[in-house]
């Protein structure tokens, strides 16, 4: 069941479709990241690599999942308050120091095919440390997972556009918007690091049982993803699964703008 119309934002218009992602395969053949005529999209993506790396670290980098010009018509967008459905003033909460915008429903189309053909990959994953970690497995598809989140009184969509500005930072934190949360999520760069912005790390804190916590940063370039742990995920211990929490923020802006797009698949309350 789609719950929605087919997505349209006056101003983005975009050719569709942009890309697609070949069904998700559980031992897919190892191949290039990236397509080899430099095509962005999710297309092609090594998703065996990926899944290696997020058990691993918690944390993924893909290769660029948007064009430059797809950065910059979500960029654009992020000035059109009839895209949004909130905007949320990060030092009012003391998250930090900049601005982020939620859609509305219907997302732009570009966000809508991003979340929707990562979801079937990703929900491979999650379901594999769902098996690990004792816990009910995820829908296989996108429509499938809102569909429970609406049943469980989620509703409202959760993709965001952040935007920092010089001395712009984000604190540590998980993007938990209710009981239910599927655990990995989706962060595009739309900016170019060095050239658009300087600082502005991205930072993770993976918090180990019985242990100091552990820092990761990671530099997308522009219209790379970062795919990473929302809440928790497994990690072998001497008596099976523990699990192991990440956190993640970004380090101060030094100068220019910052933006990025987050794709987050469970629904809001
Ligand atoms: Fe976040």
């Amino acid at each position: 069941m789609n719950a929605y119309e087919p997505p349209h934002i006056p101003g983005l218009e975009l050719p569709g479709p942009t890309f697609a992602v070949p069904a998700p395969q559980p031992v897919p053949a190892p191949e290039a990241a990236v397509a080899t005529d430099g095509t962005p999209g999710p297309g092609g993506l090594d998703w065996r690599a990926l899944a290696a790396e997020l058990d691993r670290e918690g944390v993924a980098l893909t290769p660029p999942l948007l064009s430059p010009e797809h950065c910059a018509t979500l960029r654009d967008l992020f000035d059109d308050p009839a895209a949004f459905r909130s905007t949320v003033t990060m030092a009012r909460h003391r998250f930090g120091e900049g601005l982020y915008r939620y859609f509305s429903y219907p997302l732009p189309a570009l966000v809508q095919e991003l979340r929707e053909q990562l979801y079937p990959p990703l929900a491979q994953i999650a379901n594999d440390w769902a098996r690990r970690l004792g816990q009910p497995p995820f829908a296989p598809s996108l429509d499938g997972m809102l569909a429970q989140c609406s049943a469980a009184g989620q509703l409202r969509p959760t993709p965001l556009v952040l935007r920092y500005e010089q001395g712009g930072y984000n604190c540590l934190h998980q993007d938990v918007y209710g009981d239910l949360i599927f655990p990995l999520q989706v962060a595009v760069m739309l900016d170019r690091p060095d050239e658009d912005f300087t600082g502005g790390e991205s930072v993770f804190v993976e918090q180990r049982p019985r242990a100091q916590s552990r820092p990761v940063v990671k530099r997308p370039v522009q219209g790379q993803g970062m795919i990473f742990t929302v809440n928790h995920r497994p990690v072998r211990s001497a008596r099976g699964w523990s699990r192991v929490a990440l956190r993640h923020g970004v380090s101060a802006v030094h100068s220019g703008q910052r933006h990025v797009l987050g794709v987050i698949f469970h629904d809001a309350r």
